[in-house]
């Protein structure tokens, strides 16, 4: 594939008013939702909530993408159409996670490193042969008294910059993904730790991402908010304000122009968090790249909570929510959000 069709693909993503859903959570970690849902982890359950989420009516107004698991997008819709297809038919365009998880760092407690480089080629085509147009791999980046070790950030951004390559080479738009961690195990620190963390994290990564020729015209970063740990004590939290300016502070600071487009994780911030969040950050542009979302718990949570007490009769009632959620998000991402 061409850089124009990465480019228009890339473009596609953050198209004006609109963001990314991401559906994308591993086995185990659906389990998780599942269960504090008080949902049967089956199968045919995450069919169904993946088949509800994507075809919600409406959606693709303000969706312009979904990240997908390996189990969903081979999945069917209920009538039997391949549900890459109905996203397609709805303008989503599909997506997939091609990470496999973070696993200790070895030589480095607290520290963690993405696998999934090994076969990643091979996979790419096939996903591509599936329909996916873009790929999303996640490094994690914990911040604790003792963490990052900068050892750490510089394996997981060349892993990153690895990744994205290979999307490019099999013509998937790399949807790069550097997480720093604002609800782990402490997440004690402050809005200015964050601050240093984000930039020498993105720092890395752009390096890294220059030195494997990745073009960033045919590339979208999604990042975490400049924000303080969950676990900060209250004196040491943030206004919204500070998060916002922050946050495009940051990002001014060490993203090229060059890059199609940013979009944020959630990342454990509530619903209305990550929406005013978004929302500020865009009042205070225009910046050089569309900025918009690509959440997963932010989007999501209560359209589970509200399917999960009844999973027939609340189906469309849950696909309402989901839609609300992303117009709301859509609203934010012109920095038009009515609170
Ligand atoms: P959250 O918005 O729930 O953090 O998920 C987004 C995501 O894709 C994390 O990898």
């Amino acid at each position: 594939m061409s850089i124009e069709n990465l480019e228009d693909v890339a473009q596609a993503m953050v198209a004006t008013g609109k963001g990314i859903i991401a559906v994308d959570e591993s086995t185990n970690t659906i389990k998780k939702r599942f269960e504090a849902a008080g949902v049967e982890n089956t199968e045919e359950n995450r069919r169904r909530y993946r088949e509800l989420l994507l075809t919600a009516p409406g959606l693709g107004e303000h969706i312009s993408g979904a990240i997908l698991f390996d189990e969903t997008i081979r999945q069917k819709t209920s009538d039997g159409t391949p549900l890459v297809d109905a996203m397609k038919k709805a303008g989503i365009i599909p997506g997939i996670k091609v990470d496999k998880g973070p696993v200790p760092l070895a030589g480095f407690p607290g520290d963690v490193i993405t696998e999934g480089l090994d076969g990643l080629r091979d996979r790419l085509k096939e996903y591509a042969q599936l329909g996916a147009q873009f790929a999303k791999w996640r490094a994690v980046i914990n911040i604790t008294d003792d963490n990052p070790n900068s050892t750490a950030i510089e394996a997981n951004m060349e892993n990153l910059a690895r990744y994205a390559a290979l999307c490019q080479e099999a013509g998937l738009v790399p949807m790069v993904e550097p997480e720093i961690v604002m609800d782990g195990p402490e997440s004690t620190h402050d809005i200015d730790v964050s601050y240093e963390v984000h930039e020498a994290v993105l720092r890395s990564l752009f390096n890294a991402l220059y030195a494997h020729n990745v073009m960033l015209e045919g590339l979208i970063l999604k990042v975490s908010m400049v924000i303080p740990g969950k676990n900060a004590p209250a004196d040491e939290q943030a206004t919204p304000e500070q998060v916002a300016e922050e946050t495009v502070r940051v990002l001014r600071t060490t993203v090229p122009a060059s890059v199609q487009g940013i979009v944020f994780l959630s990342g454990g911030q509530s619903d209305e968090q990550a929406t005013e969040h978004l929302d500020l950050i865009n009042k205070l542009g225009p910046h050089p790249w569309p900025v918009s979302f690509s959440y997963g718990r932010a989007l999501v949570a209560e359209a589970l909570n509200v399917w999960s007490k009844d999973l027939k009769g609340n189906y469309e009632k849950a696909q309402k929510v989901v839609h609300e959620r992303a117009k709301e998000n859509g609203d934010a991402a012109l920095g038009q959000w009515k609170k």
